[in-house]
């Protein structure tokens, strides 16, 4: 195979984002595209190079049995996110999914036992992973300059545009909350509906392959629902969860999409051990910050880490969220066209995706203890079965 046929279902903005990037992307050909609002086909399809030889589907089916279509990109926002991607694995499609990657347990499984059946390639296309800053904390962690990693705290912390919790039935078409009076029929968007803490992928993907681990233990709690900010958004404002990982470290992360907050990065990050420490910026005047035990340092000392790696091809230069959206396409393409393995492959993507499944299922058991499977297949799993 010397080019990937590329179909991308999930028309929405992070979708025609993708599109017009693959549409350019050495390796990849634009086949087909998908979503039952067919409201959007004509706009995605109008940057493209050319868009007469794109099929067009409103159903997921069609799509798949499509044979002119490889791989799938998923770039939906629904609950049934896993199921899709789990479902083109099963249709014999390599599949690169749009963070999180699913919101149940089942879903996980079923993502991992249909890769394993299929051979297929599944990539959970979480970006951030692959940023200069947590090459960089990577480095100094494997190096052992941080000492034993004990303790790690991430967030997602903002506040979403209020237009985007409605939408009128069966459109794109969103209402915000100011205009919810005069359309009583709208209906709540997946945003609207979603534990905020299943969007810990998005956090969990860099911090575990800095300090390369996996959770074993979880513990949630969260605000009332619904929101303090917003009383038409049926989720709370703040979830927490407490996570502890095989190799003994304990975590505290945080999630919200409508906590107002100064404008800057809505991801935060810091990695704590037994010879220092290393944190991102916490506002926009503010810098990374770094501090080693036995240098001398009085203080933490500011460090210019960016997300922006300073060895970036000239392609990935504005590629999206700081170049960073270049490396997840960049990575499939590597994984399919040239055997490369994947850095984030089916079992570590759902390293992250089920902790944070299980952190609701503790909030809604009253912040219950939940244990965290390890996904890799080993004496008690065969390969392409579920645990016995
Ligand atoms: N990696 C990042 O930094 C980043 C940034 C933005 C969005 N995202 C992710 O990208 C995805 C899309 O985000 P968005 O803002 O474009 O969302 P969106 O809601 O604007 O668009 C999603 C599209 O998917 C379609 N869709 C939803 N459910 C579907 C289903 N069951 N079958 C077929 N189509 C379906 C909808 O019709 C809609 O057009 C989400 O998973 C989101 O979490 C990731």
């Amino acid at each position: 195979m010397e080019e990937i046929r590329i179909g991308l279902i999930g028309l929405g903005a992070r979708g025609r984002h993708w599109l017009k990037m693959l549409d350019n992307f050495n390796g990849y050909r634009v086949t087909a595209i998908c979503d039952p609002l067919t409201e959007l086909h004509e706009m995605s399809l109008e940057p493209l190079k050319e868009p007469e030889s794109i099929a067009v589907y409103d159903n997921y089916e069609e799509f798949l049995a499509d044979d002119n279509v490889d791989a799938v990109a998923l770039t939906v926002r629904c609950k049934e996110q896993g199921a899709l991607a789990a479902q083109a694995l099963e249709a014999g499609k390599h599949v690169n999914s749009e963070v999180p990657a699913a919101h149940t347990m089942e879903d996980c499984w079923r993502i991992v036992l249909a890769a394993e059946r299929s051979g297929k390639v599944y990539q959970l296309a979480e970006q951030s992973r692959f940023s200069g800053v947590v090459t960089a904390w990577r480095d100094l962690v494997k190096e052992g300059k941080l000492g034993k990693i004990t303790f790690c705290e991430g967030q997602y912390i903002g506040h979403k545009d209020p237009a985007r919790y409605h939408r009128l039935p069966g459109t794109a078409q969103l209402v915000p909350i100011a205009d919810l009076a005069a359309h009583p029929e709208a209906e709540p968007t997946w945003i609207n509906l979603m534990p905020p803490i299943h969007y810990l992928p998005h956090e969990l993907s860099p911090i575990l392959k800095i300090i390369d681990d996996r959770v074993t233990e979880v513990t949630a709690m969260s605000t009332r629902s619904p929101s303090y900010v917003h009383n038409e958004i049926q989720q709370p404002d703040i979830q927490l969860a407490i996570m502890k990982t095989a190799n003994d470290t304990l975590m505290r992360l945080a999630v919200s999409y409508t906590q107002p907050t100064p404008p800057r990065d809505n991801h935060w990050c810091h990695i704590m051990g037994t010879k220092g420490s290393v944190e991102l910026a916490r506002s926009l005047k503010d810098s990374p910050k770094l501090w080693l035990a036995d240098a001398q340092m009085h203080d933490h000392a500011e460090v210019d880490w960016k997300p922006q790696r300073t060895d970036a091809p000239a392609e990935a230069r504005g590629s999206g969220h700081s170049d960073t959206d270049y490396y997840i396409h960049a990575s499939f393409r590597d994984a399919i066209l040239h055997n490369v393995p994947l850095e984030f492959d089916v079992y570590r993507a759902m390293d992250t995706a089920a902790p944070a499944v299980l952190a609701s299922e503790s909030i809604a058991q009253g912040s219950t203890l939940m244990h965290v499977p390890d996904f890799r297949p080993g004496p008690n799993r065969r390969k392409g079965e579920m645990p016995g």
